[in-house]
């Protein structure tokens, strides 16, 4: 291979693969496997004492999470990272194992809702609290940092509201207070956005969204800096939270087709967002690529497309929103997103109903607010559908 030759984040997603077995097969086999062997006393000592880069045993490593790590890494311009079995745990076990009782974070109020569990319900256990910035005020950040501060943590765009956060912004301001900014890049994926080029220190996926794509299988990812990545490897080895074989060899085949998928969904969630745009019934539409969108020029500097999630306001509020889930006939309700199918929620009532309204409006979730993550049936059945349910 030439020196000029580069790969570009399609090709990595495709061409990234383990080392052929003796079969030479051409699409990477499942190595359902829960330990490997060794060839004597001498190659076990020396592969448990890392001198050499052996599977030991499918809680450390697998091929296949190996394979499916190595292709997120090469996506993200990450240097290492490592495969859970959810999101959530990628979520906590980078938290576990990076944090120190006494520590401190400053998050995004605009977080998922079980990591905003565990910054409330779990971390305070072990006495590692939480100062939260809302999305329209970066420029707070800096009075929340304390001499304890380890971690800056964003989402962007954020769930359900569809929000922008600037990932150069905070980058500079981690790094200005050598803070470890982390950044969950679910709603994005790799092929949207990479936050490492805008300072992130470590990227978390849910790779059960648009990564797998169907709503098939669970897992997640941490990738990033390679001795932050040890620390976490360490406690996810003791621990327990590993990706299966199977899911992970499910996911890195669903990375051959991230591309191609997400342009679709983004050219679909577009349409989808206009027509709302010019719909009476509607109240607003947020959608990262709407020049409407409050945080457009950032979304545009930092992403490729807008996503997959088009967050807006039906007119008459919890009723109205209600009344939508209820005239919606071949979308989905359902609590996933990033699937082939269309899903709407109205978080209001649902997934956000046991917050006080003043804090569901702290991160934008308005009576009214319906989500749709918008699949890749023909836009104009999905539209249709909306259309009326909204007509209804
Ligand atoms: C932004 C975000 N982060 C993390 C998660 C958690 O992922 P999982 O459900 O795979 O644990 C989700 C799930 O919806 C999510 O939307």
């Amino acid at each position: 291979m030439n020196s000029q030759y580069t790969e570009h984040i399609e090709t990595q997603a495709i061409r990234t693969q383990l080392e052929r077995s003796a079969f030479l097969e051409h699409s990477s086999p499942l190595y359902l496997t829960s330990s490997f062997i060794f060839e004597d006393a001498e190659d076990m000592r020396a592969s448990f004492a890392e001198e050499k880069e052996r599977n030991i045993y499918s809680r450390f490593t697998n091929p296949n999470t190996s394979e499916f790590v190595s292709k997120i890494c090469k996506m993200e311009g990450a240097e290492d990272g490592h495969a859970f079995a959810t999101g959530m745990s990628a979520v906590f076990s980078t938290f576990a194992a990076l944090l120190n009782s006494g520590d401190h974070i400053v998050s995004s109020r605009s977080i998922f809702g079980s990591t905003n569990s565990l910054f409330t319900k779990f971390l305070p256990k072990w006495n590692i609290e939480t100062s939260y910035f809302k999305v329209n005020e970066v420029d707070k950040i800096e009075s929340l940092i304390q001499p304890n501060t380890k971690v800056l943590y964003a989402e962007s765009p954020t769930n359900p509201a569809v929000d922008i956060l600037d990932l150069e912004i905070l980058g500079a301001i981690a790094k200005k207070h050598n803070l470890i900014f982390i950044v969950d890049n679910c709603f994005a994926t790799p092929y949207l956005q990479q936050p490492i080029q805008f300072g992130a220190d470590l990227v978390i996926h849910s790779a059960t969204k648009l990564i797998d794509g169907q709503g098939r299988v669970l897992g997640g990812v941490t990738v990033g800096r390679a001795a932050l990545i040890r620390e976490i490897y360490l406690f996810a080895r003791n621990t327990g939270p590993a990706l299966s074989p199977f899911n992970a060899w499910m996911l890195s085949k669903s990375l051959e087709t991230l591309a191609v998928r997400v342009d679709k969904h983004c050219e679909n969630a577009l349409k989808v967002a206009e027509f709302l745009e010019n719909n009476s019934k509607v109240n607003w539409v947020k959608y990262p690529f709407l020049t409407s969108h409050p945080q457009y020029k950032i979304a545009k500097k930092q992403m490729k497309l807008g996503g997959n999630v088009v967050a807006f306001e039906v007119k008459g509020g919890i009723n109205a929103g209600r009344k939508f889930l209820n005239s919606i006939q071949m979308c989905s309700l359902s609590a996933n997103l990033g699937d082939t199918r269309s899903i709407v929620t109205h978080p209001a009532s649902t997934t956000h109903s046991k917050l006080s309204e003043e804090d569901r409006l702290e991160t934008s979730i308005t009576d009214g607010l319906i989500r749709i993550s918008v699949g890749l049936e023909n836009v104009h059945d999905i539209i249709e559908d909306v259309k009326q349910a909204l007509e209804n």
